[in-house]
């Protein structure tokens, strides 16, 4: 039996706008079952059904499952119909690290290439990107719009015709001046504008680092569990990401294993734990470094949000001449689909790092990056970024209470610092929580499973919930519905509710 709604398929069909009718409604299967909502085994609807159900034609249906089945995420049993694989290309790749072939594909509509179909075989990234409970995403209705268009308005007025032309001095001068001077404040870097370079946020900054610095089969390490979204990327570009466990101190070096090109880590608020990296691993990190001739690249993208006491110091600054890499995002200070970041870096790695920054992207976008310096100029960052700790703050603690209350302390996470845009919901190490992520996608509420986050299999359950996008009074009717399925699932009991501590 499939368990994936009509209406919830139409939703989503609707969402998809690029590509013919059947390319969308396979990437939306094929989001269903990667995400778990039609979990393996499971069998698909009947092509004539689901053809009424969406009202599309019968073709249509059967050329997207001819695509889901020539990637291996179907399988066709004859006179029975269409199921699930038991083994999806994802989970492949994540078993072994490599992708699938394209020769592997049967019937691959069209001839990828070997690079090209590993790296469809990684893509993960999800359509939700607001409400309750997506992870990592701000409130992007707070941003003051009106406030940064005037800006904008005054200096489009008569741009400079260098604005208007590629850059390669690795973005906005205005911008890394006056990011320079903000990060050696709330972040305690040792830096000056000229070893910043702007990207287009940490995922292209990853790419640039990892092409620029390592060679196909490079060993990186990576935090066990740790963001997806860099793993994926770092698989792409051919390089081997080798996980290491994370405990309440942050990141555990191994000391018996061939030392890394790069180290990527999230000292500040571990991703998606929460720990912070306490000073003897950072200390025991940058020794390592040094003494191998490897890089650290930090991950610093969301520690201005500590909701108690103030922002854990950047590990770049700790010590002089550091062999870090850091990397920082307006994602989550403002919002997303600004796709501005920036890498502070070592004075040996600003020459290079530019002109392949140039040679990868040309640069580009730098009205939007003169407005921005002059919005953190005239401290509206700042000011922008305190507002938002408040709400965010305050979200956090309504969401905490509906959880002590509702489901226990013991549903608490032991590395949720106060800080981020998430936290973990505890699970028991024997519950599926890819299932119960995916029967509350069913249901309209989008949690991430821990589980996704791990590379060798997970060691611990959970859920991860955002709250920073959702607000108090969408909360509570979110949360009452992933309680009921925890319910369901034998996770909970429905008489019990918890005195508040
Ligand atoms: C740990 C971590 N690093 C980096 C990013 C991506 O940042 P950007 O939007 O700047 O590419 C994310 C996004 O969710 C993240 O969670």
């Amino acid at each position: 039996m499939h368990s994936l709604h009509g209406d919830h398929l139409l939703q989503r069909l609707q969402q998809e706008t690029e590509g013919a009718l059947h390319q969308r409604l396979f990437r939306c299967l094929r989001s269903a079952i990667v995400e778990g909502i039609l979990p393996p085994h499971s069998r698909l609807p009947a092509s004539r059904d689901l053809a009424r159900e969406l009202a599309v034609s019968r073709n249509t249906v059967l050329n997207a499952y001819e695509h889901l089945l020539a990637e291996g995420y179907v399988q066709a049993r004859t006179g029975s119909g269409t199921w699930v694989a038991a083994t999806l290309p994802e989970s492949c790749l994540n078993a072994h690290s490599q992708p699938v072939a394209a020769a592997d594909m049967p019937f691959a509509p069209v001839r990828l290439s070997k690079r090209g179909a590993a790296l469809l075989g990684y893509a993960s990234a999800s359509p939700y990107q607001w409400g309750a409970f997506v992870p990592g995403v701000p409130d992007v209705t707070a941003f003051p719009h009106a406030q940064f268009s005037r800006i904008q308005a005054r200096l489009n007025r008569q741009p400079e015709v260098a604005r208007l032309s590629y850059s390669s001095a690795g973005g906005c001068e205005e911008l890394r001046s006056a990011l320079a001077d903000y990060l050696r404040v709330a972040r305690s870097l040792r830096a000056d504008a000229d070893q910043i370079l702007i990207t287009e946020g940490i995922h292209q900054a990853v790419d640039l680092v990892s092409r620029l610095l390592c060679d196909s089969g490079d060993r990186v390490w990576i935090e066990e569990p740790g963001y997806w979204g860099t793993r994926n990327l770092l698989r792409i570009n051919g390089l081997k990401p080798v996980p290491m466990r994370v405990d309440e101190e942050g990141i555990v070096p191994a000391t018996d294993c061939s030392p890394p090109r790069l180290v990527f880590v999230t000292p500040s608020h571990q991703y998606p734990l929460g720990a912070h990296l306490s000073l003897a691993r950072r200390r025991q990190l940058l020794s390592l470094a040094r003494q191998h001739g490897s890089w650290i690249v930090e991950d610093d993208y969301d520690s201005e949000f500590r909701f108690s006491g103030q922002p854990f110091p950047a590990l770049q600054g700790l010590e002089p001449d550091a062999p870090v890499i850091y990397m920082g995002t307006f994602s989550k200070t403002l919002y997303p689909a600004l796709r501005i970041g920036y890498l502070v870096v070592p004075k040996a790695l600003v020459q290079p790092l530019r002109i392949a920054a140039a040679e990868l992207y040309r640069g580009g976008h730098l009205l939007i990056q003169r407005a921005l310096a002059e919005f953190i100029r005239e401290g509206h960052y700042v000011a922008h970024i305190r507002r938002m700790r408040l709400l965010y703050g305050k979200r956090r603690a309504f969401l905490i209470g509906l959880i002590q209350r509702y489901l226990g302390d013991d549903f608490l996470r032991e590395f949720n610092h106060e800080a981020g845009l998430h936290l973990v919901l505890n699970l028991p190490m024997n519950c599926d929580d890819v299932a119960i992520a995916a029967s509350a996608h069913q249901r309209g509420v989008r949690v991430r499973p821990l589980s996704q986050y791990y590379m060798q299999g997970p060691t611990r359950r959970g859920l991860l919930l955002g709250f920073a996008c959702v607000e108090e009074k969408n909360m509570l009717p979110a949360f009452t519905t992933l309680r009921q399925i925890l319910i369901e699932f034998g996770i909970t009991q429905a008489g019990n509710v918890h005195p508040l501590p």
